[in-house]
């Protein structure tokens, strides 16, 4: 797919702005989209074009002025669970797990996955946010958590060393467990306890096979737990 330049772009209010990147809400000839910003030297226009229309990520509709002009989704994962009315159901899960799989097979690790970049698209979950994307072969031995959110970062990121594909499960598996349970990771319970406590059987068969065998691992380790973290990082996730 070949993304042309936008000429012209009305751009609106600034959603965020961070070391992770700008997003402000815009209007393309009469619709909603969001452009976004990404941060310096990240590869994220990359992905985005690579994965054009793909389920369970947002797509790319072109390029605006060195930034990247988006479909524009619904609520993303933390406002939907602090929504009264709103029913969280696990088939909203599906197309990103889907989706997570084939990312990491590609040889690429998200590793900023959590509930502000899991948005709805078509009542399904998607994910957004490719400002921390690497490859898995260009990351360094040491891994800089500093523009992660802590709470959802795994126990290899939070030490600072290297990462795999169990890092963004980890994450994920998290958003699953605050989106079912609605309890923040570290504010009663460290990650992997609070993971176990979710039921099993909730999740099909068919959930994205990397993602369940490493749940199934995970609930079953309790060598993965709070005891590995250093303690200062440790005493601020308490404390959360
Ligand atoms: N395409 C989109 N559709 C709907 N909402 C979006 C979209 N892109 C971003 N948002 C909203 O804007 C928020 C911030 O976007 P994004 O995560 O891309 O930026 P960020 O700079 O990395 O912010 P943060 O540091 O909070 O992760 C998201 O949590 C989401 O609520
Ligand atoms: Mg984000």
């Amino acid at each position: 797919m070949n993304f042309s330049e936008i000429n012209d772009l009305a751009i609106g209010n600034c959603l965020s702005e961070s070391l992770n990147g700008e997003v402000y809400e815009a209007v393309l000839d009469g619709r909603d989209v969001i452009y976004r910003i990404p941060p310096t030297g990240s590869i994220e226009g990359d992905i985005y074009k690579k994965y054009y229309n793909r389920k369970g990520m947002m797509s790319l509709i072109g390029f605006y002025q060195g930034g990247l002009v988006l479909e524009k989704g619904g609520k993303n994962l933390g406002e939907c669970v602090n929504h009264p009315e709103m029913l969280i159901t696990y088939q909203q899960f599906d197309e990103v797990a889907g989706f997570l799989d084939v990312l990491h097979s590609d040889g690429y690790l998200h590793r900023d996955i959590q509930p502000g970049n899991l948005v709805t698209k078509h009542h399904k979950f998607c994910l957004i946010d490719f400002g921390l994307t690497r490859t898995i072969e260009s990351r360094g031995d040491k891994v800089d958590p500093s523009h992660t959110v802590l709470r959802y970062a795994s126990i290899n990121q939070l030490k600072g060393i290297n990462e795999s594909i169990c890092d963004d499960n980890y994450s994920f598996a998290l958003c699953l467990a605050y989106a079912f349970s609605k309890k923040t990771p570290w504010g009663t319970l460290g990650g992997a306890p609070l993971i176990s406590t979710i039921n099993m059987d909730i999740f099909p068969r068919d959930y994205g096979l990397n993602f369940r065998n490493f749940l199934a691992q995970l609930s079953s380790d309790l060598s993965y737990s709070s005891a590995k973290i250093p303690f200062d990082v440790y005493s601020i996730l308490s404390e959360m």
